[in-house]
Parts: structure tokens; sequence; C-alpha cells
């Protein structure tokens, strides 16, 4: 459903031309000439955000202001106000924000801008709105283990785990490093059947070639040099639970046999041994390669790779999953706060915005970082733009639009505003196209504007190719 907004102002031009340019990005609008028939407007239908004027006749900007955040409080509902004041003054803009203001702009204003602030607070109410979703039903109905995010991809791996994890199927999670891909493995162990049985985990990637067959499956002693006693080996410890074979693509080959014929068999003979053991082992592997590439160029066994991927749950990288970027920044800001004996309750929306858009190429495990640091710098109650490293912010053109690039002295001819500006916009058209890898709803929510908006301007410059 469409954001409801309700404007408000005794100029009829004014309603007029706001309705418009918020029509255009697909609000629907209420206006209201003054502060008591906008009360009456919220009554019958009750708007998201409220933008009101100041200076009415009648009840002013101000009254309604705190008219109706004591009514959104009284019915605990969420409404954003964002007052309209003349240009210069300052001090009611300031007393606009203590009384409970979400911002404010000076006529006349940029429409830009004020865009943005409608947009910032519909956002912000989706995160509270998400937030308490998350608190009530979400947690018993989808949480696994310690895993956060409800995107839809997740949802999707939620699925498959409520699938699997009964059962004794082999499952491969892939998912870039950081991804989440060992929360996931032991989510399927932790709530499954053999949540009592143990949870055993080997890096293939760190253990020397020569010593994985005999980590896997154990030796007796004098099998090798250095075997001084015989060693069970993590398979026959993981006995009746699951075994996790990380980053499986750096398994040898020769080990790869031995495991295969354990997986089909369900027995295997230690190094060295005469006698077999029989094992009644899950398998989860996990790899930061696409596997299938590794079966391709011949380092991976396409035998092996099909017992495997029995069941195979990809973990896309955070990047492709923004949604979920809010909920682990409330989630690891809980978890620091409390572990730094700190009391950081709330992002702000700006740094927010930066979390949200930057890239991650260290996912997960690099927000928890970001939050982490974050967490231990933060002076105040909130986590701000302040408190995140600088690389958030490279990117951000809400930051860079200030900076001075306009020369100290014109030419005498004067220059060209509107072609310095047009300039200025395609270059940020494909600059945006280029880090969004050419998806324009991701370029446009890089520029902070609609889909259908971005592509107008495309079109004005003869870049739309469809
Ligand atoms: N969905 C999630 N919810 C909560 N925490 C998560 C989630 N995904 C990852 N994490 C956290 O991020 C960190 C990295 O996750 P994990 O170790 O599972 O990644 P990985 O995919 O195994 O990475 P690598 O390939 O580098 O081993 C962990 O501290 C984990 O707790
Ligand atoms: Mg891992």
């Amino acid at each position: 459903m469409a954001d409801r907004i309700l404007v408000v102002d005794d100029e009829l031009s004014m309603r007029e031309f706001l309705s418009i340019l918020l029509r255009r990005e697909g609000y629907l609008v209420d206006v209201a000439a003054s502060g008591e028939q906008a009360l009456v407007a919220a009554q019958r239908e009750w708007p998201a955000v409220v933008i009101t004027d100041l200076n009415m006749p009648g009840m002013s900007g101000m009254e309604l202001l705190r008219e109706i955040k004591a009514r959104a409080a009284q019915e605990a509902r969420d409404v954003d106000v964002i007052m309209v004041t003349a240009f210069g003054s300052t001090e009611s803009a300031v007393e606009a924000m203590r009384a409970g203001a979400a911002d404010y702009v000076m006529k006349p204003f940029n429409n830009a801008e004020l865009l943005l602030l409608v947009r910032r607070a519909l956002e912000r109410q989706g995160l509270e709105l998400e937030n308490t979703r998350l608190k009530t039903e979400v947690r018993g109905q989808f949480h696994f283990g310690n895993l956060v995010g409800s995107s839809k991809a997740m949802a999707e791996v939620y699925d498959l785990i409520r699938r699997v994890k009964d059962t004794r199927i082999n499952c491969l999670i892939e998912g870039e490093s950081g991804s989440g891909k060992e929360v996931v493995a032991r989510a399927i162990h932790y709530s499954g059947v053999r949540r009592d049985q143990p949870f055993v985990a080997i890096n293939c990637g760190a253990i020397p070639e020569n010593l994985v067959e005999s980590e896997l499956f154990g030796h007796v002693k004098g099998a090798f040099t250095g075997a001084l006693r015989d060693k069970q080996g993590l398979m026959k410890a993981a006995h009746g639970g699951t075994l996790f074979l990380d980053e499986v693509v750096s398994l040898p080959l020769p080990a790869q046999v031995t495991l295969l014929r354990a997986l089909q068999e369900r027995r295997f003979t230690p190094v060295g041994a005469v006698r077999e053991v029989e094992v009644d082992v899950r398998l989860v592997a996990a790899s930061n390669v696409h596997l299938e590439d590794a079966v391709a160029d011949g380092s991976f066994r396409e035998d092996l790779y099909y017992r495997l991927n029995v069941v195979r749950l990809v973990l896309p990288p955070l990047r492709e999953r923004a949604d979920d970027i809010p909920e682990l920044v409330r989630h690891f800001l809980r978890r620091f706060s409390e572990e730094y004996g700190k009391e950081l309750t709330s992002v702000s929306p700006q740094a927010m915005d930066l979390l949200r858009r930057y890239h991650y190429p260290g996912n997960v495990r690099e927000l928890q970082n970001l939050v982490e640091r974050a967490v231990a710098l933060a002076a105040g109650p909130q986590l701000g733009v302040e408190d995140l490293p600088a690389r958030l912010q490279g990117g951000s053109p809400t930051l860079r639009v200030a900076d001075p690039a306009v020369p100290a002295d014109f030419p005498p001819e004067g220059v060209n505003l509107d072609a310095i500006l047009a300039a200025e916009e395609k270059r940020w058209l494909l600059k945006a196209l280029d880090a969004a890898d050419g998806s324009k709803t991701n370029a446009a929510r890089l520029l902070q504007m609609t889909f259908r908006s971005f592509r107008y301007r495309l079109a004005k410059y003869g870049m739309d190719d469809g």
C-alpha cells in the first residue's frame, strides 16, 4: 500500500504544488487548509507523514504538531511531522524539533530535499515496524540459533533448514566469506533431532594436506612417522551427530576418495588400521567458491559432489539482501551494548543509511565488526555517522553534495550553470549504474530516488536503452 501524506498549508498554491510533487512520487496525498482541518483529515485517514506550514491563521503548525503527536502516542500509531518554516526563523525550527518534529525545511525549499526527508521518515517507520514485528512473532517462528534476517533469501534458508534438520541428508552450504555458512551449519544441527549428539567442525583448508586423512579418519599407532598412539579421528568423534566440513573444496583428492567411500558405506578404515569402523554421521559441507566450478576444473570429484550436494543452501552476499542490514545492525547493537556495558539503543537515520548502502565485501562478519567498533567508540546513546569508519562515507552522495566545487572567480563571459549541472548529473547517473552493475533499481536507490525518476533522467540524456 502506498504511504499516506497529509499536506497542511493555508495557501492554496502551496497545497497544490506539494500534492503534485508528492503524488508524482507515488504517495497518497491528503490536503488541509488549516490545523483544525488537518486533525479532521487525520481522524479519517491516519497519515504516515504530515508536512505542515508553521504560520497559519487559527491553529499554528506548532499546535498541530503537538496535538497530532499526542494523538499518535494515545493511539500507539506512528507519524512524522515535517515543519515548513519561513526563511530565517531558526528559532521556531528549533522549537519544532524539540516538540517532536521529525525535521523542518525552510521556505523556499528544494524539492529533492523535501522528498528526501519524507523518504527518510518512511524508512525509519519501516524499521521500527520491522523491529516490533521481529520482537513479537518472528522470533519464535523463524529464528534458528543465532540467525538474524527476514529477507526473502533468509526466509528460503529457514525453510530449507526446517526441512532438513530432522533428517540425515547431507547438505552443502555455499556463500561468500562471512555470509554465515557456519551459523547455518550449526543451526541445522542444533535445531534438529541430533542436537544432543556432537557437532564436529573441521576446516579442510587449515590442515596440512598429508594430515587430512588421519585427522578425519584417525590412525593407529605407528601408521606413519609421528603416529605415536592411536588417534580416533573427527569422523568417529562426530558419530551420531554432524560433521561440518568447512572449505570442503580444499580437501585433497585422496581424502575425497576415502570420504566418498565412508559416505556410501557408512564405514571406513583408519590410516594403517586393519579393521573398519562404522559410523553414522550427517555431513554438512561449506564452500565459499561455487563447488560445481571446482568439479568442472577437476579439483573436486564429481561423485563426491553429488553425495554432498543432496540439499544445497545458498547464502547470498549481504549486499544482495540489504533488507537484512537494519535487523542485523540492531541485533549486533544489542549484543555489543550489553557486552561493553553501554546504553546504546538506537542508530541515527544517517548512520543507518550509510550502513544500508555499503557493499560489505566481508559480508555479515564485516557488519558485525563495524557495529562492535562503533559501540566501543560511541559516546552517547545513539550510534552516529561519526562512529562509522570513513570507508562507508566514501561513496555517499548526501555527504558529498555539499563539496564546494564552485570556482572562486567567474570568467568574464560567465558560466553555463545548466550545462554544468547536466554534465554533473550524467556523471552521477553513470556512476550509480556502474556501482549497481547495471541494475536500474539499485542505481536509483544509490541516488535516493524512485525507479521512475531515475529512468526519466536517463531518458532525458538519451541514456535509456529501454
Ligand atoms: N544471519 C546471521 N545472523 C546473525 N549473525 C550472523 C549471520 N550470518 C553471519 N553471522 C555472523 O557473522 C560472522 C560470520 O559468519 P560465519 O562464520 O558463519 O561465516 P562463514 O560464511 O562461515 O565465513 P567464512 O567463509 O569466512 O568461514 C559470525 O560471527 C556469525 O555469527
Ligand atoms: Mg566459516
